[in-house]
């Protein structure tokens, strides 16, 4: 049994140092990148409040063969647009920029894609191998503005964790 518990007191610093020492240590010995995505989705849900979806979207050919683009990776939360194109969204956007997207209001982000209509607020952050995105992970909360600069740096450290394992 794996017994990581969040302690809801913790500052946000601490929990991400906790979360991150989980997701290591769930990771670390495993090459499979599905299993490592899904484990690591589960603790997201786990560790962090006032979520109604967090998961991955991979970069992966499209159904045409044409450009690459996003697709649906494991995660916690309601069932969710399966395909992404790069640029589109919030998570399109991650994707194209290389850059984290903090939203503070879905609805007043251009091309927002509501996946689920409880979605407020929004945290997109790009996994990167060899400067390449290979992925992003993606966390929605129904409260407004529930994202701040600490957890972008907690995402942008568990996406470096997570760059060769997935
Ligand atoms: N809202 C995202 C789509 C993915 S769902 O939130 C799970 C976006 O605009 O890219």
């Amino acid at each position: 049994m794996y017994d990581f518990k969040p302690d809801a007191a913790l500052a946000p610093e601490e929990r991400y140092r906790e979360l991150l020492g989980a997701a290591d240590a769930l990771t670390g010995g495993e090459p499979d990148a599905v299993a490592n995505m899904a484990n690591v989705a589960a603790l997201l849900w786990d560790y962090l409040p006032d979520l109604n979806w967090a998961g991955f979207y991979r970069v992966g050919p499209a159904k045409s063969g044409g450009a690459d683009e996003l697709v649906l990776g494991p995660f916690v939360g309601r069932p969710a647009c399966i395909r992404i194109p790069f640029g589109t969204g919030v998570c399109g956007t991650a994707a194209q920029s290389r850059a984290t997207q903090l939203v503070e209001d879905v609805h007043a982000f251009p091309g927002h894609i509501a996946c689920d209509a409880a979605s407020q607020s929004e945290l997109v952050v790009p996994v990167l191998r060899a400067g390449a995105v290979i992925a992003v992970i993606d966390l929605d909360s129904p409260r407004p503005a529930r994202f701040t600069m600490a957890d972008a740096a907690g995402i942008e450290a568990l996406a470096a964790l997570l760059s060769t394992r997935i």
